[in-house]
Parts: structure tokens; C-alpha cells; sequence
């Protein structure tokens, strides 16, 4: 087992033997999971979700890893703390840290908030997304399924299609894919690439058609209107239209092929329904990667010791 340290911020800061050391516990902890039995590597320690912006996926997993870890959570909302009244992050932070708990899992509209705050307590802190940064435990999520459903992500063309210039998702998936061998393609109206996408190691092309029929894994990604200052397409419709994931467009995979989102689906603009809940669509089964993978975070965190001796004692 190859520990990841005490925090995680981005999946930049991981080793290809790091993110399989990820993988493997999380594989580990998939039988007890789906029997709903526990795990107890925080038994005794609390994880705050520290969650400054909306989210449905992201904090319900890790709070049902936490769970299956058997570790107290602090939930904390924005609308009813006194950062509504004008608390700032840090003092937020600081006082929260201040009760004892053993682990922040922070999402904030702010890229840079979790790097930041590490500089500043004295716990683990762990990114559930920041800004258009990062989402590093969605990269791996999304990467671990793409393993479990295919083999393996080494030589597979993986095409991400839509936003690419706001989404942290992308930048998270763009770090861990490569590092585990794909080959990575963006696809998106110009307004949404970054001005050289090249520079992230991807090849790119702004019509969908041309990479489809290569692609073992298309990973259609949300129209985040939130983070844009102004809408970058003429409309949705016509995002929908050029870039969206329909029936035809489907067909044009090869056999086999895998459809990821990491939710929320806006359907009928990014994925036509059917497609969404169709034969190639793995959407659900990332949501359920995603406990396996924060329940190996939270693990290698937190108490990257007991981790290391449950894996043993699972392994024999
Ligand atoms: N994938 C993802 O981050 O979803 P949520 O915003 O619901 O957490």
C-alpha cells in the first residue's frame, strides 16, 4: 500500500502506483460495501463535509463512506452557519477544526480553497471540488470504472466532450487517465476548449463524428452555466444539437464502448435519455465506484496504517 499523504488536493499529486494503490483498496472494501457491512478504519474519528456549494453525488458519498468506515460526520450547511452572516472560510474552518474532528472534505466555488486551507489547519483536508479547478476523487472514480468495465485504462481512447474549459471534472480525469495510460480527446464548441488544448497532453477536435467511432469511453460532461459569465453557445438547443449524445450519434460507437457523466445529466442537452439509461451508460455504477473510491481516501487519510494492515488481513 502506497500512501497518498495527508491531503488530497489535486490527482496531479499522484503516482500511477499511488492511484492503483487507490484502486486496489477500493476493490478491497467492495465486497464488504455491497454486503453493508463495515469496515472500522475510523471507528473513533469524525469527517466534516465542509460543503460551500450545491452537490448531491459527491457529499452523499462521502458520508455513506464515512458510514461504512464506521466514523462519526459533522454535516455542516452553508445556508444555516454563520457564513451566512459573513464568517469567513478560515474562521469557519478554524472553529469547526476547533471541536476535534479528524478530517475536512471541502467543496468550495473558490479554486484553491482546500490547498488553502491546509495551509491553515492542522487536520486532513481532502478536495471534493474547487471551482473550475480540480475533483480529484471524481477523476479517480471515473477511472476506476472505466477499469472495472474494460480491463484496463492503459491504450484506451477516452473522448471528453463538452465544457472542457470549466470544468474541474475534466482537469481531474485529463491528470489520472494519462498518467494510467489513455489516450485522452477533448471535444467542445471553441467557446468551451482552453485556447491550446494540446497542452493538457490531449488531441482535441470540435466535431464530435470524427471521434466517436475510435472511442472506447465517451465521458459527456454538464453545461456548468453557473461558471460561465455569460452562456458560450448561442443556446442549449443548439449545444444539444452539435455536441449532445443522441441516438444516432451512439450508433456510431463500436461495440462496447462505455458512456460516462459525472451527474447532474442535464438530459436532452449532454445525453438524449435513452442514451442516459441505455445499454452503453455506466452512470450509476460510478455512483456506486464513488463510495468505494472516498472509502479509500477517507482510509489512506485518515489512517493509512490500519488501511494498510486491514488490506493484509483481506488479502490472506
Ligand atoms: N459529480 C459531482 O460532483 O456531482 P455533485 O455535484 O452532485 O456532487
Amino acid at each position: 500500500m502506497s500512501s497518498i499523504g495527508n491531503h488530497l488536493i489535486s490527482a496531479g499529486q499522484l503516482s500511477e502506483k499511488e492511484i492503483r494503490s487507490l484502486f486496489a483498496a477500493a476493490k478491497a472494501f467492495s465486497g464488504p460495501a455491497s454486503r453493508g457491512e463495515t469496515v472500522p478504519l475510523l471507528q473513533g474519528k469524525t469527517v466534516v463535509n465542509l460543503f460551500f456549494e450545491a452537490s448531491t453525488r459527491t457529499r452523499s458519498s462521502f458520508e455513506v463512506a464515512t458510514r461504512k468506515l464506521g466514523g462519526g460526520l459533522m454535516a455542516f450547511a452553508t445556508s444555516s452557519s454563520s457564513v451566512a452572516k459573513g464568517e469567513t472560510l478560515i474562521d469557519t474552518a478554524k472553529n469547526i477544526v476547533a471541536m476535534g474532528p479528524h478530517c475536512l472534505v471541502v467543496r468550495h466555488s473558490s479554486a484553491g480553497s482546500p490547498e488553502f486551507l491546509t495551509r491553515n489547519v492542522s487536520i486532513p483536508v481532502i478536495n471534493a471540488g474547487d471551482g473550475f479547478h480540480e475533483h480529484p476523487t471524481q477523476g479517480l472514480l471515473d477511472a476506476y470504472t472505466i477499469e472495472e468495465k474494460l480491463g484496463s485504462v492503459s491504450g484506451k481512447r477516452v473522448v471528453i466532450v463538452g465544457d472542457i474549459a470549466h470544468s474541474r471534472v475534466a482537469r481531474s480525469n485529463i491528470l489520472v487517465l494519462r498518467k494510467l495510460g489513455a489516450r485522452v480527446a477533448v471535444c467542445g464548441p471553441p467557446t468551451l476548449l482552453p485556447p491550446h488544448p494540446q497542452a493538457l497532453g490531449v488531441d482535441f477536435s470540435y466535431r464530435l463524428e470524427t471521434l466517436l467511432p475510435d472511442a472506447d469511453v465517451v465521458m459527456a460532461l454538464r453545461i456548468q452555466l453557473e461558471r460561465q459569465n455569460r452562456m458560450q453557445v448561442p443556446s442549449v438547443a443548439e449545444y444539444s444539437q452539435y455536441w449532445g449524445i443522441n441516438r444516432e450519434r451512439a450508433q456510431l460507437l463500436k461495440k462496447g464502448a462505455i458512456i460516462l457523466h459525472p451527474g447532474p445529466v442535464n438530459r436532452g442537452v449532454e445525453l438524449d435519455p435513452e442514451v442516459a439509461d441505455g445499454p452503453n451508460s455506466v452512470i450509476l455504477d460510478q455512483v456506486f465506484n464513488g463510495v468505494l473510491i472516498r472509502m479509500a481516501v477517507l482510509a489512506s487519510v485518515c489512517n493509512p496504517e490500519g488501511l494498510k494492515a486491514w488490506l493484509q488481513t483481506a488479502r490472506s
